[in-house]
């Protein structure tokens, strides 16, 4: 199914407004938390609060790839999840399985590139065969790169880097007055995309709970009240408005920021809007 053609007339009007009148981020991230406690109040198993929070990722991949967004990064699993009971960890991995299977049709067909962050190796082997056949059937694919991290620390992104980093200075192939921050995060897992612009967490908790930790140094961070389970595209909508009313400054003055050349930006706006108005 085209997603562009199943939009409804009022929610493509939300959207050519939200596009209109606000800066969208390139790169989006989610911290999908309170799938457990949506379940526990509901008196339902904390599996069932993954099951639903997996219509909410549906959704919401759905809505930035309409939207035109270029990046959306779901943290999914950490490195520190594989210490949960047993039993949720293992079905947690069969509702992956279970999604990417049911989802890379229609990932594909829509353009979407999928893309993995994280210590993969530690992951079931199917679903290790499952995200590289998806790879590489989504390599060329243009529209939204959806980056799933799955079994993913910031620290161990960043261990693993210095890591790299000693073996190539041992190497040769660099000395380390060649370090700087450009190299360094070259050596990071995350080097094929920008830095995250927006940080959107869910269920209220107030932590970056090891994502992105170098990758988020100016990040703006929207806390959701909502359980991921209850977090869907108007949710999305209302948090991108409030990405709108931020200002950057990247350690300068605001006047600066003012100032500054921003025509590139809105020809960007400009072509997504044109996109829109022609479906
Ligand atoms: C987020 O929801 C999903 C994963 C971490 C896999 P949680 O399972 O953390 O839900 P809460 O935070 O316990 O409610
Ligand atoms: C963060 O949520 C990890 C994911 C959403 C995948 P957690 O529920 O694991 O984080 P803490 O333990 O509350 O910090
Ligand atoms: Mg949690």
């Amino acid at each position: 199914m085209d997603w562009n053609s199943e939009l409804s007339v009022e929610d493509k009007n939300c959207q050519i407004e939200l596009i209109q009148s606000v800066e969208l981020p390139v790169h989006l991230a989610i911290i999908m938390d309170g799938n457990g406690r949506w379940a526990v109040e509901k008196k339902l198993p904390r599996i069932a609060g993954h099951e639903e929070g997996i219509e909410s990722v549906r959704d919401i991949v759905k809505a930035s790839s309409q939207l035109g967004i270029k990046f959306l990064t779901l943290y999914a699993f950490s490195i520190e999840n594989w210490k949960r009971p047993i039993t949720e960890v293992t079905g947690l991995m069969k509702l992956l399985e279970h999604y990417l299977k049911a989802e890379i049709n229609e990932l594909h067909k829509n353009n979407v590139k999928i893309n993995t962050i994280g210590k993969l190796n530690s992951l079931p082997k199917q679903i290790q065969k499952l995200l590289t056949d998806s790879m590489e059937r989504t390599a060329s694919n243009t529209g939204l790169t959806l980056t799933l991290a799955l079994s993913y620390s910031g620290r161990w992104d960043i261990v693993r880097a210095v890591q790299m980093i000693g073996l190539d200075v041992r190497r040769g192939k660099i000395s380390p007055e060649d370090i700087n921050e450009e190299l360094f995060s070259s050596y990071l897992q995350t080097n094929t995309m920008p830095n995250p612009d927006y940080l959107i967490r869910t269920s209220g908790e107030m932590r970056l709970s090891n994502f992105l930790l170098w990758e988020m140094a100016y990040g703006e961070i929207y806390i959701s009240n909502k359980y991921w389970p209850q977090f869907r595209r108007n949710d999305l909508y209302e948090a991108l408005y409030s990405y709108a009313n931020r200002e950057r400054r990247f350690g300068m003055t605001s006047s600066q920021i003012n100032s500054s050349d921003i025509t590139e930006k809105n020809s960007y706006f400009k072509r997504v809007v044109d996109v829109f108005k022609k479906l």
